[in-house]
């Protein structure tokens, strides 16, 4: 008895440590940036070329994925930026600062992303 006792105490004070740094993570998300700042580094730091102006995706040997709306959080994209996983060419922070990143994540959240084709007037007619 006394065994689970100290199970269900581990195991709650698991759960909220992982609560507290998920809710840190959504508030560090939450805080993040300057998306108008955000564009002008977008565009001036060349993301665009490959991720295209909108976010929407491009090409570079393989595809470049869309950034508008990215379901990843703050931390992932700043990892990646930092120390791509494949071809993209890595930022360090003597080129681009960690507020440049976040400023960069909320214009790219901010971007509206693709729209279904029943939103769009003239594909309806
Ligand atoms: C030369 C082309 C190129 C440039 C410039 C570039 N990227 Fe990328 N990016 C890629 C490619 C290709 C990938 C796919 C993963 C890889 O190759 O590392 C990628 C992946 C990403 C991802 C991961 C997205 C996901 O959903 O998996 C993020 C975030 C990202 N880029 C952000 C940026 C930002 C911010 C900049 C500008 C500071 C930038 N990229 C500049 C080519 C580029």
């Amino acid at each position: 008895m006394r065994i689970l006792r100290v199970t269900a105490a581990a195991a709650w004070f698991a759960a909220a440590t992982l609560g507290a740094v998920c809710s840190a993570a959504q508030a560090e998300d939450a805080a993040a940036g300057d998306a108008a700042h955000g564009k002008v580094v977008f565009l001036k730091e060349q993301c665009f070329t490959c991720h295209g102006r909108s976010g929407q995706g491009g090409a570079y040997n393989g595809p470049a994925p869309i950034l508008a709306q990215t379901a990843l959080p703050l931390e992932a994209f700043r990892a990646q930026v930092r120390n791509p996983v494949n071809d993209m060419p890595a930022y360090s922070d003597a080129v681009l600062s960690d507020k440049d990143i976040a400023d960069i994540y909320a214009f790219v959240k901010s971007l509206p992303g693709s729209r279904s084709p029943k939103d769009i007037p003239i594909l309806n007619n």
